[in-house]
């Protein structure tokens, strides 16, 4: 099974099955003599860890991060750096259930990707979804760690902004708020909202999709290019690569198909500091593939989870019509365990495309230019 890297000159490879003995990553082309230990890593697995709260999946898995290569401890200054060559990084599993699965091994869970696998390999990983398991996820998390160290003043912070029918009020918008609740929401009232609503979903062994935002500042202008290389198009590859998304949007996305033109191009002045100001962002900082400067806004939606309580009709792998239900520990709303990758997606993208502009470029040009004399 090929197409396991993403990335062009800060490369991710990952590995592993979420039942075999351990998952881990390759990011090969990280620059030398970046500060880098585990303690920088593991602040953002531990947010994708599942077994946090009573919304999210009670399998316990403490995906603990070992940087195995690619480290040194500096001489000079006596912290360990990256030296340039490839990070191995590497999660022990450490709460595999197949037996989970056992029951209904040869019978294809709608909603999942057993059917799929079966067609084009003429095998699924019956112990809880191979590759194709969210597991892997875990490793694009430690990945997304390195890739926000590589730019400098890099930020890169997502939000739950709707779960089922329930939506956030914008207004009262608050990150600080992302850290005090289960949903990473950034609206106190909401997350109350999102609490009852999931309670009632989870008691009836249904599932929910939701929307999550993810915002990008401090990313410099001109990454990205004008056509194979987009970074819209770069980043909305990588966040489609989450399990369980079905769309991504940038900017206004699909409402800008009820703006008029006047409403939806971004204006332009002169702000104080000489450098171009943008009376708005609906483009969500990105303009013909290349960043303007401006925060870099995209939304993903991540639909309900296909294991459910409820028995649902299927095939077998030898062609007979059955029922499956599914029993086992999963998320009643996988959009939560989200929030974190879909940043760390955001991040290796925005982190390759900055070194592939210092490559082909170097110094971005010094904006305004010039007037040539006449
Ligand atoms: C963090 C995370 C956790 C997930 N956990 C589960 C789960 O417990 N049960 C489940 O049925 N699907 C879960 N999924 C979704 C499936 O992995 C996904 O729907 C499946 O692989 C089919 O792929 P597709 O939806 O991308 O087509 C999870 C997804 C993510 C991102």
């Amino acid at each position: 099974m090929s197409f396991n890297t993403f990335g062009h000159l800060f490369r991710v490879t990952t590995f592993g099955e979420s039942h075999g003995p351990a998952i881990g990553c390759v990011v090969d082309g990280c620059p030398p003599r970046i500060p880098l230990s585990e303690a920088d890593i593991q602040p953002y697995l531990d947010k994708r860890r599942p077994g946090q709260s009573r919304f999210t999946t009670q399998r316990q898995e403490p995906d603990t991060v070992r940087i195995l290569s690619g480290v040194f401890t500096d001489g000079d200054s006596g912290q360990p750096v990256t030296t340039g060559a490839p990070i191995a990084l590497m999660i022990e599993n450490v709460d595999q259930r197949s037996k989970d699965y056992s029951a209904i091994k040869d019978s294809y869970r709608p909603g999942h990707a057993g059917y799929t696998c079966d067609v084009k390999y003429g095998l699924q990983d019956d112990r809880g979804g191979g590759r194709a398991s969210p597991r892997d996820t875990a490793m694009r998390v430690a990945a997304g760690a390195i890739a926000r160290k590589v730019v400098p003043g890099l930020s890169v912070r997502a939000a739950l902004i709707q779960m089922g029918p329930h939506k956030i009020d914008r207004e009262a918008w608050d990150w600080a708020e992302v850290e005090r609740n289960p949903f990473f929401c950034p609206d106190a009232k909401a997350a109350a909202t999102f609490a009852d609503f999931l309670d009632g979903v989870r008691k009836q062994g249904s599932s929910v999709g939701a929307i999550i935002e993810v915002v990008a500042e401090g990313v410099p202008p001109g990454l990205g290019a004008p056509i194979y290389g987009k970074l819209d198009g770069d980043l909305a590859g990588a966040v489609m690569g989450i399990n369980a998304v079905k769309g991504v949007e940038i900017g206004a996305g699909f409402a800008a198909a009820m703006l008029s033109g006047e409403d939806n191009a971004d204006e332009m002045r002169v702000g104080n500091d000489g450098r171009p100001r943008f009376l708005s962002n609906n483009a969500g900082g990105i303009l013909g593939g290349i960043s303007t400067g401006q925060p870099v806004v995209l939304r993903f939606v991540v639909k309900p989870t296909s294991s459910i309580l409820t028995p649902r009709k299927t095939v077998d792998r030898y062609g007979n019509e059955t029922e499956v239900m599914t029993k086992g520990r999963h998320d009643p709303c996988v959009g939560i365990r989200a929030v974190p990758i879909g940043e760390a997606m955001v991040a290796c993208v925005i982190a390759d495309h900055y070194l592939r502009q210092r490559g082909q470029v170097g110094e971005t040009p010094a904006w305004p230019f010039k007037k040539p004399a006449v």
